[in-house]
């Protein structure tokens, strides 16, 4: 049994070896109001659902709290509060049950969901991991399922966030990225030219594109209201083409600077299609191996924290009931 509560939403999955049984998500919609996460209601939210969706994960597996063999939870990073919940559960079962606790580095997960067994061919060591999700961007060197160094991450916001971001300030509610996604697909991506951050190395940066996108729109509507309804496709597809730009170019240079040439996406974002499109024609014009998740394991979920459960469980690297759940945790 796997528990993921490292932010909005409360999940549970239940694992036999690498095949998922079930895999269950409970979204918090509370936070859709404010434009975005409050960490205090999605602790409180955890707190309402945690115990129905373990119950549900079970009933949908087939099996009773009694045929687990371990229990594996989110330690981080992630927000404190909503950590806590999972981090206590997740404890408190593995207590009363007698069976292993297992604590999963929510990073991992993402870039490990590629070894869920399915239809796909898994990743082969070495490979590019790249992360991009609401809460972290970032390119990975995963040599082994526990040996992985970051090349290169995000300065500022994640790209997820600068999706959301752009999106609020358009009105398209939280979170804004799967929205603006559907919008760009019927719009003219050139249609609207914003700056890309110079930054060194593979490191990127987001917060100067967003406050660009914003301050774009504000002055465009001082001249004509209805800017952003009168060009509301045009605006998503060419904000989603230049985020997509930031972060392939860094991709690209990742793969000249590494050789390697096998890349597996995680993530929200990994959700996206037109970073999904670019990935594949970047695969196919330079005869890169490209791994996407499939859908259900890009957005956070916690089948992807049940597979690295499942390593560690194998290695017999159990966690300690005293081992704190915590808010930063870099991916080595
Ligand atoms: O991985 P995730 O569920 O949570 C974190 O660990 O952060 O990612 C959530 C992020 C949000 O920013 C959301 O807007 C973005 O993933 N996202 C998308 C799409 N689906 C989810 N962004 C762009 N296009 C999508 N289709
Ligand atoms: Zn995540």
């Amino acid at each position: 049994m796997a528990i993921e509560s490292s932010c909005d939403d409360t999940a549970a999955a239940v694992l036999n070896h690498q095949k998922v049984c079930s895999n269950v998500i409970a979204n918090q919609h509370i936070h859709a109001a404010y434009g975005g996460v409050v960490p205090e209601l999605a602790s409180r939210a955890h707190q309402q659902n945690i115990v129905p969706v373990v119950d549900q994960a079970l009933k949908k597996a087939g099996i009773s709290k009694n045929d687990l063999s371990a229990i594996a939870y989110t330690r981080g990073p992630g927000l404190l509060g909503s950590l806590l919940v999972g981090a206590s559960f997740a404890k408190s079962l593995s207590m009363g049950l007698n069976i292993p606790l297992l604590e999963v580095n929510h990073l991992q997960g993402h870039l490990l969901s590629h070894f869920i067994e399915d239809e796909f061919p898994q990743p082969q060591f070495p490979f590019l991991g790249v992360t991009v999700s609401g809460g972290h961007t970032q390119i990975v060197r995963v040599d082994d399922v526990f040996s992985m160094q970051e090349l290169g991450a995000t300065l500022d916001d994640a790209i997820g966030e600068a999706f959301d971001k752009c999106g609020k300030i358009m009105g398209l509610g939280y979170p804004a990225g799967p929205v603006i996604d559907r919008y760009a697909k019927s719009g003219n991506k050139h249609a609207f030219d914003f700056p890309r951050p110079k930054v060194a190395g593979l490191n990127m940066s987001f917060s100067g594109f967003k406050t660009a996108v914003i301050n774009f729109l504000h002055n465009q509507q001082q001249k004509h209201p209805a800017f952003i309804e009168d060009n509301r496709e045009d605006l998503c597809a060419s904000i989603q083409h230049t985020l997509i730009d930031i972060i392939s170019d860094k991709i690209v240079q990742a793969v000249h600077e590494t050789g390697i040439k096998e890349i597996a996406l995680g993530g929200g974002v990994a959700a996206n299609s037109g970073l999904r499109q670019r990935m594949e024609q970047l695969g196919e014009a330079h005869q890169w191996k490209i791994h996407l998740p499939p859908m259900a394991f890009t957005t956070d979920n916690a089948a992807m924290i049940g597979i690295v459960g499942y390593y560690k469980f194998k290695a017999q690297e159990y966690a300690s009931l005293k081992q704190a759940a915590t808010a930063r945790l870099p991916i080595n």
